[in-house]
C-alpha cells in the first residue's frame, strides 16, 4: 500500500538556468522528483547533464532559478545548512573516483571520518555493512588497482552510501561496463533504492538502463537548451510530442533485449 510519503517531493528544480560564467548551457528547467523515484536524465553528449548534476548537488551555483532539496532552497541557505543538505546526497562518479593509495574499506570510511564523530569500530561496522550491500564485503582489504571496473563502481556506490543519503546521484554508471555488468549494476541501483528507501537521479546514455529501472526520464535537448520532455520512458517513446525524444528513445538504439 502506498503511504503519504510516496508523493513527497524531495527535489524540485524551478526555472533553473545553468552554465559557466555567463555562458548558458540549459535554461528554464522545471522538475519535481518524488521520494523513491528512479529518474533518468538523457541527452546528447555535451548537452549539460553532468553540469546539471553538479548544480543539484551544490558543487556549482546556478545562473538563475532555484533548487529545493526536501523543500529547502539549496542556493539561498547558509553555508552550514548547505553542508547539512549536501550530506543527505550521495554521488557516484563515472570512474568510481576511488583514492588509489587507500584500500576499498578505507575509501568507504572517508566520508564517515570526515563528517561524523563515530568511533573506529563503529566506522568499521558501517563500512562492512555498506560493502555487503553492494556485494563487495570480501574485497574490503583490496586496493583499487586490484579490482575490476565494475567492482570499482560498486565500491564507489558503497562510499556514496556511507552517510545514508536520502538522495542518490549517478553520473553514467554504465560507462565502461559490459552489458551484463551494466545490467547487474542497474539491479543493484534498484535494490538499494528499495532497501534504503532512497530517491535516485541517474545520468545515462544507456537506453537499456532507462527502460529497465527508470520510473521517469528527463530528456534534455542541446538544440533548444532545455527539457524536451519528461515522463514514463515507454510512453514518451511512443507518444512524445517531440520527434527528437521519440527518436532518441527509439528501439533500434537498444543493446539488451527487453
Ligand atoms: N568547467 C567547465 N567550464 C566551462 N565549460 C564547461 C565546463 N564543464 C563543462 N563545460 C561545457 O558545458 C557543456 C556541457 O558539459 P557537460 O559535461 O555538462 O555535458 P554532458 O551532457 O554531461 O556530456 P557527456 O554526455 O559527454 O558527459 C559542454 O559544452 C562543456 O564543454
Ligand atoms: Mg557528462
Amino acid at each position: 500500500m502506498k503511504n503519504a510519503n510516496d508523493s513527497q517531493i524531495v527535489l524540485s528544480l524551478k526555472d533553473l538556468t545553468i552554465g559557466y560564467d555567463n555562458k548558458i548551457i540549459m535554461e528554464n528547467i522545471n522538475l519535481d522528483v518524488r521520494r523513491g523515484e528512479i529518474i533518468s536524465i538523457l541527452g546528447q553528449s555535451g548537452c549539460g547533464k553532468s553540469t546539471l548534476l553538479k548544480n543539484i548537488i551544490g558543487l556549482y551555483t546556478p545562473l538563475k532559478g532555484s533548487i529545493l532539496i526536501f523543500g529547502r532552497d539549496l542556493i539561498c541557505c547558509s553555508e552550514y545548512r548547505r553542508r547539512v543538505m549536501m550530506k543527505k546526497m550521495g554521488i557516484t562518479y563515472q570512474s568510481g573516483a576511488l583514492l588509489g593509495s587507500l584500500s576499498i574499506a578505507e575509501n568507504v570510511a572517508l566520508p564517515l571520518e570526515e563528517h561524523t564523530r563515530k568511533t573506529k569500530s563503529e566506522i568499521k561496522r558501517i563500512v562492512m555493512e555498506k560493502l555487503e550491500m553492494v556485494g563487495m564485503d570480501k574485497y574490503a582489504d583490496y586496493m583499487p588497482s586490484e579490482i575490476s571496473g565494475g567492482m570499482k563502481k560498486r565500491a564507489g556506490l558503497a562510499r556514496a552510501l556511507a552517510l545514508n543519503p536520502e538522495l542518490l546521484f549517478f553520473d553514467e554508471p554504465s560507462a565502461g561496463l559490459d552489458p551484463i555488468s551494466s545490467a547487474e549494476f542497474d539491479s543493484l541501483i534498484k535494490s538499494i533504492r528499495d532497501r534504503a528507501n532512497a530517491t535516485v537521479v541517474l545520468v545515462t546514455h544507456e537506453l537499456d538502463s532507462i527502460f529497465a529501472i527508470s520510473d521517469r526520464v528527463v530528456v534534455l535537448d542541446k538544440t533548444i537548451k532545455t527539457v524536451a520532455d519528461i515522463g514514463d520512458p515507454r510512453e514518451l517513446r511512443e507518444n512524445s510530442a517531440s520527434e527528437f525524444v521519440r527518436r532518441l528513445l527509439g528501439r533500434n538504439n537498444l543493446k539488451r533485449q527487453e
